[in-house]
């Protein structure tokens, strides 16, 4: 099957009992059997739910891998990989990562006695370079929230092989539409199915897909170990979503490109990062490996604080929000939002500057959401 009709169909068959061409939303917490030690496959829905199943088969094949296992949040299922690792390993990780990844590391996990070493990672070297003996994890974003950084995969990966450390890559910025990094060596992929793969701001969830048997067999204990699993309900709405991901992708990737050109003509902006730029330091690296640049750009307004608040608060169209890929365009200012809590310096020194913006371009018409951002550009 190609990528869009296993989209559609993947993992999904006419249910047995009806033949509804929509699995059904099997909400329940628990299973008869049949007689002792004879159940259908399902015990309990923390240890497997037929509608997760679904759409954890649905997943994996998008990603062209063996086994998808679902969790209740994005931040859930980083949890987990970084829950395969023992007191005292080290993890190199990307610098830019998401800041919700930075604080799982940073506060929590290193009082378990977990170590971690943050690199530019789209400097291969570095990544290299920050390799130690007890590196047990090399964890990639790509590309990165909220500074678009792109590495390149094969490389990191070919790192990862040569000295046996296992291989994560945060995709949830590109979705497996635009690309799929198992085929570029990585072991586990982790998404917040939050972000495009559901699509429509409709829930909170988050996935990893592995082709090796282990990892998944560790990754399934972990998952009905620690709980923090997705309702029956919520997996059913990210499957409605994936339906339509490729479509989706396909505009999210046209109408970035327009906006991101837009602004990087515009007076009031000093600097644009879009990957599908050739402006952009990664952007030969993402033509090779993705295949659409994806719906998320960041720029820095000349200005500052000042020029960022009034930009958000002039915005009709594009809604001041948090997160991103959905399908509305959505703005974030990091400096007075979500960094808001970081030291100046800190956030400085990370190239979270105060006129820096987030913007995640939705599937609207984007003639509304070019006039909408040249309205307010105007009165900063
Ligand atoms: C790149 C990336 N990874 C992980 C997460 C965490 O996902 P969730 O919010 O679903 O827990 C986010 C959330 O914004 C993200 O942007």
């Amino acid at each position: 099957m190609k990528f869009d009709t296993k989209a559609v169909r993947a993992g999904i068959k006419p249910d047995p009992t009806t033949g509804a061409i929509v699995p059904p939303i099997y909400q329940t917490a628990t299973y008869v059997l049949e007689e002792v030690g004879k159940d259908k496959g399902f015990d309990y829905t923390r240890a497997s739910n037929p509608t997760r199943s679904i759409l954890e088969e649905n997943l994996a094949s998008l990603e062209g891998g063996k086994h998808g296992i679902c969790f209740s949040s994005g931040m859930s299922a980083v949890d987990a990989v970084l829950k395969m690792l023992k007191s005292g390993d080290h993890v190199v990780c990307s610098d830019d990562v998401y800041g919700g990844v930075s604080r799982l590391f940073n506060d929590l996990l290193v009082n378990y006695n977990l170590e971690f070493t943050y690199v530019n990672s789209s400097n291969v070297q570095e990544v290299g370079s920050a390799v130690k003996e007890n590196t047990k994890l090399i964890w990639i974003e790509t590309p990165t929230n909220p500074l678009l950084k792109v590495t390149d995969l094969e490389a990191v990966g070919a790192i990862a092989k040569s000295k046996n450390i296992l291989y994560g890559v945060d995709a949830t910025f590109s979705t497996p539409a635009l690309l799929r990094p198992l085929e570029f060596g990585a072991d586990i992929v982790m998404h917040s199915t939050t972000k495009y793969i559901s699509g429509h701001n409709q829930i909170i969830g988050g996935a990893i897909i592995t082709s090796n048997d282990d990892i998944a067999e560790k990754m399934k204990f972990i998952q009905k170990t620690i709980g923090a699993v997705p309702s029956p309900f919520d997996c059913w709405l990210t499957l409605l979503g994936i339906k339509t991901l490729s479509l989706r992708m396909k505009r999210h990737c046209e109408n970035a490109q327009e906006v991101a050109e837009f602004l990087e003509s515009h007076p009031s902006v000093e600097r644009v990062s879009y990957p599908g730029l050739p402006s952009h330091p990664g952007f030969s690296i993402a033509s090779k490996q993705m295949d659409g640049f994806s719906g998320m750009i960041s720029m820095e307004l000349k200005g500052g604080i000042p020029a960022g608040k009034k930009l958000m608060n002039n915005l009709k169209l594009c809604a001041l929000a948090e997160s991103l890929g959905a399908v509305e365009t959505m703005i974030t200012h990091p400096a007075t939002m979500t960094h808001a809590d970081v030291p100046e310096k800190e956030r400085h020194a990370r190239g979270l500057t105060d006129g820096l913006v987030r913007l995640s371009v939705g599937i609207e018409d984007v003639n509304d959401i070019i006039d909408d951002l040249a309205q307010a550009l105007e009165k900063i």
